[in-house]
């Protein structure tokens, strides 16, 4: 992820301009950091991306992101709610390539949005084991066999969390119960990640039997790289210091075997 990021910063100037005044317009940083908007922008750009899946508009920073780095692709993004005209005043923008899914996402179709793509971005930020469901058993054998990247927002890397200790608090057992931020339960550590969203369980079990890696952006940049190198990364991103991603990813792209878990539980 290093290289990638690097290699955008030197040739997208002008994109990364761009995203910094969206997001500031957005006003949204806890939804997303300029940083992972910046490496979310990267990334679409490095897969020339023609197909963005945006599983959570919220308040449409990843969104506004994808659109500006791929004005060409067909960005699809998805919520319960209506987020995105509000995102499109305050970005002042109108027409756009931004086409926004309203209602449950797990009962969407999404055989005709992949189409015919070639290169596929899926930015999973909607929490859950019914999201999950559908993506790893839906969306997945959809994209395995194109060119594709799945970011996994939320997946910390345990070298970044404040507190190894459980704090007194009790162990994870999902979403539910672990409440808002803080948490009533300490953050669940699996691996490499903490974090407090149901589908890191399917993700992790997923990535296992399909023989794939869950990677991090935090081990890619932060861990393997000197501070020399992060801190030029920073200096042409304008993020000094540069903080942590919190960001997971995947790939079923260099796979052997291709085995999918049933769209739908009983
Ligand atoms: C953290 S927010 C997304 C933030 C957004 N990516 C951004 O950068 O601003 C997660 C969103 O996922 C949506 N969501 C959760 N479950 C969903 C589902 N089953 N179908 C559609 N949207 C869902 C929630 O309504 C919420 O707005």
């Amino acid at each position: 992820m290093y290289e990638i990021a690097a290699r955008y910063c030197a040739t997208r100037a002008d994109i990364v301009r761009q995203i910094h005044t969206a997001l500031d317009r957005l006003g949204q940083p806890d939804f997303l950091s300029e940083l992972q908007g910046q490496l979310l922008a990267a990334v679409a750009d490095e897969y020339r991306a023609d197909l963005i899946l945006d599983l959570g508009t919220g308040p449409g920073n990843s969104a506004a992101v994808f659109s500006i780095a791929r004005p060409d692709a067909a960005v699809h993004t998805f919520d319960l709610e209506e987020g995105w005209p509000e995102a499109q005043r305050k970005l002042a923008i109108t027409p756009d390539n931004v086409i926004a899914h309203v209602g449950d996402l797990t009962a969407t179709d999404f055989t005709p949005i992949v189409g015919r793509s070639g290169a596929v971005v899926l930015f999973w930020d909607a929490h859950g084991f019914d999201v999950a469901a559908h993506v790893l058993g839906h969306i997945m054998p959809l994209i395995a066999d194109r060119r594709h990247i799945v970011i996994c927002h939320d997946m910390s890397h345990v070298h970044f969390l404040p507190e190894i200790d459980y704090g007194g608090k009790p162990f994870w057992r999902g979403l539910s119960h672990y409440g808002s931020w803080p948490g009533a339960t300490a953050m669940t550590v699996l691996g490499w990640t903490a974090t407090n969203v149901d589908q890191i369980i399917p993700i992790l079990d997923f990535c296992a039997r399909n023989q794939i890696e869950f990677s991090s952006f935090d081990a890619d940049i932060h861990l393997t790289r000197s501070k020399a190198e992060i801190d030029a990364l920073g200096n042409q991103l304008g993020i000094l210091p540069l903080p942590a991603v919190h960001m997971g990813y995947f790939t079923m792209e260099a796979a052997g075997p291709r085995r999918f878990p049933a769209a739908r539980h009983p």
